[in-house]
């Protein structure tokens, strides 16, 4: 068996500069920062810090690349063709990319290998395909007029993404952005710059021409903040906290950048007695601890109708006993550790908040091991709606277990909350399902299943868990103005 550190090396570094007009230059500061491995903490590359200058010359490439036409003007069809070749240069390396998300991000090879990467290179497939699909209608106005809309590319936008799903993220903004014909100057986290940089390195290679995609790696306050504020860009798509939404509406608001916002939720997932209570324990234990329960989405609020509580309980404690927490390299692996010592902070922060609260943590609890940054699967039941650990998003591997007793009930209950991102439930019963799925605010609700993702099917939040959708014909949508034409006849 090879050491750690063997495996760790594994994957080469090959890309940390900022990537602008189709060139990697240091920052224009000369700064970097580092990146760690969250299993073992040590730093594995040192990362170009771009902040308002990189911003500056990587929206001027952006700009000079949307106005001069190249590819906003391109035949619809040779972009489509360009972004597949992406997808197949993507496919041809995915073992790398995915030891690469691993090795920044901590996730096991297992989750990467056979979701992170291949669904990148399901989006772009999917959106490569929407390239020649993007129409306009002709509207039969009054008088002797013909009236048409095109839908236009919204122009140079600015995506802004989270270090939980690094490389899928870049490829929910790259998709359309680039379908439409937008350019983008991209910030990825600054805890996990690494699968971008390489997949805009791909792009190149690809033959995606240059200014197409500016990646600027960086801070949030500094290279994010200029990004928002530049008045060269036309929209700002962003996922991450909710609270970094607002600072960024206020920004852009000073330009009327459009915009969209993939933000978090408290999602509830509701087990009804009637459930395949084996599918619904697999179920709930996967909604909330997939990717360290570093999902916006999670199933993190646990509705149990109050007759097979207990069962339940059993149930998902057993699930958390048998969970494979360690190594992400080892194959193994179901869980790794949290992407850097903030979450890791907060997550315990929470678990003692629960136990404060009066709720019973009946499973895991603390940090996993003494080394990196692992946190046992966790659970709590005697958990009530106003608790910490019932309202705030964690975004860890803790559970909340609460109990229900009808379906008006658990329909309240499920919708106190300002969050609105997902929703879970389970039963054998089709018209309580239905009912479920009407009068539950959220942009997504899964029935007897959970965190089913795909390119064709649009996502995002209600209330105050986004802006727009992503994916689908909806994620286009969000990056095409309307132009309605008018001629006298
Ligand atoms: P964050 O919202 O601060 O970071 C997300 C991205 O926004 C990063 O690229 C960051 O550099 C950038 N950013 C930060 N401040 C900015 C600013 N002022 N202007 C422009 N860009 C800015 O989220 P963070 O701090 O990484 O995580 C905090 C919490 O947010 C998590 O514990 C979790 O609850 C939530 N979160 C939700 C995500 C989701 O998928 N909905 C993803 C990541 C975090
Ligand atoms: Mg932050």
């Amino acid at each position: 068996m090879a050491t750690l550190a063997e495996k760790v090396a594994r994957p080469q570094i090959r890309q940390t500069q900022c990537f602008i007009g189709g060139k990697w230059v240091p920052a224009a500061s000369g700064k970097t920062f580092d990146t760690i491995h969250p299993a073992t903490e040590e730093v594995i590359a040192q990362v170009a810090e771009g902040d308002a200058k990189d911003i500056d010359l990587a929206v001027d490439a952006a700009r000079a690349q949307f106005d001069g036409g190249e590819w906003s003007q391109m035949d619809a069809r040779d972009r489509g063709a360009l972004m597949h070749k992406l997808a197949d240069l993507i496919e041809a390396e995915v073992d790398e990319l995915a030891a690469l998300e691993t090795l920044d991000n901590g996730k096991p090879i297992s989750d990467s290998r056979a979701a992170d990467i291949p669904l990148v290179i399901d989006c772009l497939r999917y959106y490569a395909g929407w390239a020649d699909k993007i129409q306009g209608k002709t509207i039969p106005i009054r008088g002797e007029y013909f009236c048409y809309t095109r839908r236009e590319p919204v122009g140079v936008v600015g995506q802004i993404i989270p270090w939980n799903f690094p490389a899928l993220m870049a490829a929910w903004k790259w998709g359309p952005a680039l379908a439409a014909g937008c350019t983008i100057v991209m910030k990825p986290a600054e805890q996990t710059p690494l699968t971008c940089l390489r997949m805009a390195r791909l792009a190149q290679k690809a033959g995606i021409p240059d200014g197409v995609i500016n990646v600027v790696p960086g801070y949030g306050p500094t290279a994010g903040a200029a990004l928002v504020a530049h008045p060269g860009v036309d929209k700002i798509a962003f996922t991450g906290e909710m609270s970094t939404a607002q600072i960024i509406q206020r920004s852009a608001a000073e330009t009327m950048k459009r915009l969209t916002f993939e933000l978090g939720g408290k999602s509830p997932n509701v087990i009804f007695a009637d459930a395949d209570l084996d599918a619904a324990a697999a179920g709930a234990h996967f909604a909330l601890y997939f990717n360290q329960g570093q999902c916006c989405c999670a199933g993190s609020r646990l509705f149990v109708e109050d007759r097979v509580h207990d069962e339940m309980v059993d149930r998902l404690i057993q699930f958390n006993r048998d969970r494979k927490v360690g190594d992400p390299f080892d194959p193994e692996t179901e869980q790794g550790p949290q992407v850097d010592q903030a979450q890791f902070d907060k997550i315990l922060k929470y678990v003692d908040y629960g136990k404060a609260d009066g709720a019973d943590c009946v499973s895991g609890g603390k940090r996993h091991g003494d080394r990196g940054l692992f946190i046992e699967p966790t659970l709590f039941t005697n958990v009530t709606d106003e608790m910490r650990i019932a309202t705030d998003e964690i975004f860890g591997p803790v559970l909340t277990v609460l109990k229900f007793s009808d379906i008006d009930e658990i329909i309240r209950r499920a919708n106190n909350t300002n969050f609105g991102l997902a929703a879970g439930v389970w039963t054998r019963d089709v018209g309580k399902a239905h009912r479920f799925a009407s009068k539950v605010r959220a942009g997504t609700v899964w029935v007897n299943c959970y965190d089913v993702f795909d390119a064709a099917a649009p996502f995002g939040g209600f209330k105050q868990s986004g802006l727009g959708r992503e994916l689908g014909e909806a994620g286009l949508d969000a990056y095409t103005e309307s132009k309605t034409v008018t001629m006298a006849l």
